[in-house]
């Protein structure tokens, strides 16, 4: 059945909001203001998802989406608005994140990216040797040949997708600063790649398949703000990379202390710091590997890593001036948080890729804490997620 629904506000990821028999209904791609007349795809208790059929009072902020696969693929959320209207989206989104959950007021500092081929690792699905993203309300298979936010260089692997016969499973490509390429591949089918041809065109470094190396390297090395990262095929790094030499110029100016670097993937948060000494803490071995390998060869020689869960912070048995943490997308678990409560750092780094969980964690911060600054980095334009970067100090009556 048809309905029209009038766009009152944006949710947390961007999707219009409406309301329907009062339910609320949710409806992507649509802007604040509009009049659309939509289809309800998916009836929960609580609230609808529906699909626009078409916009009868459009927005002025309307524009036309780069990407042909815009409405289709799962992938971007905003490319109908130009990048500036999608900011301040996200801005006021994680605003009011931040006061409904941390009862804060904050008065974020924005950082920009560029909002095309910034992404310098992407997944893709494969079936019927065809690759793409997932449709944004079914698991068919969009078929692509070309992921506008992702790096030029994943692009020409895309394009060079004939030299691949996999029939079914999934493709990671990571590319780094010089468009060097490593290639992770699941499948349970056989398989054939024409490596020569393939290296003919593209600089590639390693190809891993079902968990075996069958060409080069499984890894690669990234080099950002002045820094140099080994990276293991398995291990996290950070996707934008001008976002990243941001991020290391605002935690790179003062010297933080002893410090514990939670969460520390191949060392990166870490050691773009000033400082005394340095604990990272990771769960992944090959991240924990890559991370003693980059303390050595940027020249930090009181840096110490332990492959452990981030709740073993309390063992560290020494005086620790700041935390740095970055967690996944659920944020600190209960133990972590409160071993940091107990820890009573001067300062406590939170960078996050979930401002909910943020919000929920800065909630119970917040007794001990204030918060000095609060970047809001757009390291995932055109999509609905957003980075945040957070400084607390212990407050003085704490001390
Ligand atoms: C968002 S990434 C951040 C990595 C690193 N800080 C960086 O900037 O590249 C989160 C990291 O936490 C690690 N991790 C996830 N759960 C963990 C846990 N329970 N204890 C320790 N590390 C964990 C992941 O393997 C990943 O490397």
């Amino acid at each position: 059945m048809n309905i029209k629904l009038r766009i009152s506000k944006y949710d947390h990821e961007g999707r219009g909001v409406s309301r329907n028999n009062n339910k609320v209904v949710f409806v992507p791609g649509a802007i604040e203001g509009e009049l659309v007349d939509a289809n309800i795809i998916e009836d929960k208790k609580n609230f609808s998802i529906a699909k626009i059929n078409k916009i009868l009072e459009p927005s002025s902020l309307r524009c036309i989406p780069k990407c042909p696969y815009f409405d289709v693929c799962g992938g971007c959320t905003f490319q109908h608005i130009d990048l500036t209207n999608e900011e301040i989206i996200k801005e006021e989104s994680v605003k009011d994140i931040i006061k409904k959950y941390a009862k804060l007021d904050i008065n974020p500092i924005f950082i920009s990216s560029k909002e095309f081929y910034y992404r310098n690792k992407i997944e893709l699905k494969i079936d019927n040797y065809n690759w793409g993203y997932y449709n944004t309300s079914s698991h068919d298979l969009i078929s692509i040949n070309e992921c506008l936010i992702a790096k030029e260089s994943i692009n020409k692997i895309i394009s060079n997708k004939d030299l691949f016969k996999i029939e079914k499973g999934s493709i990671t490509i990571r590319s780094n600063y010089n468009d060097e390429i490593i290639i992770k591949i699941e499948t349970p089918n056989n398989y054939k790649i024409d490596i020569d041809s393939l290296s003919k065109e593209n600089k590639i470094i390693g190809i891993i398949v079902n968990n075996k190396l069958i060409y080069g390297e499984d890894n690669f090395i990234e080099r950002v703000g002045g820094y140099l990262f080994k990276v293991n095929i398995n291990s996290f790094f950070q996707i934008n990379l001008d976002i990243l030499d941001r991020i290391f110029k605002i935690i790179g100016g003062k010297n933080l202390g002893n410090i514990v670097d939670l969460y520390c993937g191949v060392g990166t948060l870490g050691i773009a710091t000033k400082k005394n000494k340095l604990y990272g803490i990771e769960i992944i071995p090959e991240a924990i590997k890559d991370a003693i390998f980059n303390a050595k060869i940027n020249k930090q020689h009181n840096n110490l890593y332990m492959l452990a869960d981030s709740s073993k912070i309390k063992e560290i048995d020494e005086h620790i001036d700041t935390i740095i943490v970055d967690p996944p997308r659920s944020g600190l678990n209960k133990t972590t948080l409160n071993n940091i409560i107990y820890i009573k750092p001067d300062n406590i780094i939170y960078m996050s890729c979930n401002p909910i969980t943020l919000a929920r964690d800065l909630n119970v911060i917040k007794d001990n804490y204030s918060i000095e600054s609060f970047y809001i980095l757009n390291m995932f334009p055109r999509t609905k997620h957003i980075e945040s970067l957070v400084f607390l100090k212990r407050s003085k009556n704490d001390r």
